[in-house]
């Protein structure tokens, strides 16, 4: 009888655990309740920035109309990625990179006491200046523009930041350096009509594209985007245009 006791109290412990158990579980359940997603996975939605980066590529930034307008509290701001590096300030110190005091329109590559990387030695025979473009593609992909170069910084993407940043950086000591008058070939619309940087030059472009021509040797992928429905159109005339007599 004794023995059957000590069995009923280990049962009903037991079932008292589950019962416990169960409810707990219930009890979580409606708490903690999840269904599963429509959808599984991330979807990341970034339509604007890939559209942005294409235009960024073909179009430089108009420095006409964009520098009178830019924000130069937001391009102190953007200096701050600059730096751990830089010193912008008259007759400041080189750091891990030279002094930017004066930068644009500044040689390249010609910062007392710094010594600079070959790279950057060899890329002022390309380009002696630090051009509002040449800043600005330089800060956009250091290491593209400047293969070798010794800056280890990303670049900025957003457009607008660099036109801040390089306007702030020309009211620190390159006040005298002039914008250029507004280019109607450098605005949003004219993207297909005018391509940029050297490819078709007999495209008939503006005064634009010899301008930036000048500054940039080679841009391969920008070319690209601009070419496959204009190239078609000259090609087709000069077999018509000789109608030779098909005699001998
Ligand atoms: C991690 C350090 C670092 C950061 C961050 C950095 N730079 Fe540099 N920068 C350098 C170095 C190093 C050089 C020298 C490059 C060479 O000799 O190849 C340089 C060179 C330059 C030059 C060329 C100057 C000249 O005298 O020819 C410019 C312009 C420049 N940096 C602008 C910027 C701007 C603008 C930013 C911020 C958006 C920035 N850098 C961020 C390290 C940096």
């Amino acid at each position: 009888m004794s023995g059957d006791l000590k069995w009923n109290k280990i049962l009903g412990a037991g079932l008292a655990t589950a019962f416990v158990v169960i409810t707990l579980q219930q009890v979580t359940g409606a708490i903690y309740h999840t269904e599963a997603p429509e959808k599984m996975g991330y979807f990341v939605d970034a339509p604007e920035e890939a559209a942005a980066g294409a235009a960024e590529a073909v179009l430089p930034p108009d420095w006409g109309t964009v520098l009178p307008a830019a924000d130069l509290a937001a391009g102190e701001a953007a200096f701050a990625r600059c730096q751990a590096c830089h010193n912008a300030t008259a007759g400041g110190p080189n750091g891990i990179g030279p002094n930017l005091f004066g930068v644009v329109g500044r040689a390249v590559a010609s910062h007392a006491g710094f010594a600079y990387s070959d790279a950057m030695q060899a890329h002022k025979g390309a380009a002696p200046t630090w051009t509002l473009d040449e800043l600005d593609q330089f800060i956009t992909a250091p290491g593209r523009h400047v293969p070798g170069t010794k800056m280890s910084f990303a670049g900025i993407r957003d457009t607008n930041t660099r036109v801040n940043l390089i306007a702030w950086l020309r009211s620190q000591g390159s006040g005298g350096f002039p914008i250029p008058a507004p280019d109607p070939a450098r605005q949003p619309g004219a993207a297909p009509a005018a391509p940029v940087e050297g490819a078709a030059p007999a495209a008939g472009a503006e005064s634009a594209g010899a301008e930036s021509g000048g500054q940039t040797g080679a841009a391969p992928d920008t070319g690209a985007a601009a070419q496959p429905t204009t190239a078609a159109t000259p090609a087709a005339p000069p077999a018509s245009t000789s109608p030779a007599p098909p005699n001998n």
